[in-house]
């Protein structure tokens, strides 16, 4: 499964031209494929994406179904212009926006309560690495944004310091991150972090690796093709 987090970026022209090409060289993918616009754009893309297996995603939602919140979309409002996946505690949202594990977890409950397919980020910093402290900070995201969890949650591990930065985590430290993630929660776990179609192949062959979550690269179609290509070849889906 890939999924493209577009992030905030492109206008409706852009975005809409943008799907059409995705369509165009993805539409019969044997890999799932994801696209998450900005909210704007669902109602649009949804168009794009008619009579092709191409799903739609959110990058956040609220937890709240309706009422006086300002600016903020929840999982009914997505459900109903159909979305299927929404990207849940993004490190953006975290730290920009200082999302707490207590507002991820409700936003998980809701998504499921809804039928959205939620993808929870999780991810350590450089400072937290290099201090060791990795797996308890990872274990401690997974407690507490599953808390009381009923459903499926795919997880995207995607490492803080790999985000954006051409920083890519090695193929041991993923794969290592992986089978954590997996002891703790059996599930398709995802991996984020300046994918690109140079290191898509070798990362899609760790076994425990189901997709990719991916920031720069799916801006560019020919980039996300290509990386959507790589890893089929990698899992051997032709
Ligand atoms: P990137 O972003 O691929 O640009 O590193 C990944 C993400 O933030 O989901």
């Amino acid at each position: 499964m890939i999924v493209a987090n577009w992030k905030m970026h492109f206008n409706l022209e852009k975005a809409v031209s943008t799907a059409h090409d995705i369509k165009a060289k993805l539409c019969d993918s044997k890999v799932n494929i994801v696209v998450c616009p900005p909210f704007l754009y669902l109602t649009k893309l949804k168009e794009s994406f008619e009579s092709c297996k191409i799903k739609l995603g959110a990058q956040n939602l609220y937890f709240e179904d309706e009422g006086a919140y300002t600016g903020e979309v929840s999982a009914m409002m997505l459900k109903s212009v159909g979305c299927s996946y929404v990207i849940v505690g993004h490190s953006e949202r975290r730290n920009l926006f200082n999302e707490s594990d207590f507002m991820i977890n409700k936003k998980l409950k809701s998504a499921l309560a809804h039928s959205l397919l939620p993808i929870l980020c999780i991810g350590e910093t450089l400072e937290q690495r290099q201090m060791g402290k990795t797996f308890n900070h990872l274990k401690d995201q997974l407690a507490k944004n599953l808390q009381d969890i009923n459903g499926t949650v795919i997880i995207a591990y995607e490492p803080i310091w790999a985000i954006g930065s051409g920083n890519v985590a090695t193929l041991d430290q993923i794969f290592e991150v992986h089978s954590f993630i997996k002891d703790f929660i059996k599930t398709k776990v995802l991996y984020g972090g300046s994918v690109n179609p140079q290191n898509a192949y070798d990362i899609g062959s760790l076994d425990n690796v189901d997709g990719f979550l991916v920031g720069g690269a799916s801006l560019e179609t020919q980039k996300f093709e290509m990386i959507a290509n790589k890893f089929e070849e990698a899992k051997g889906v032709v």
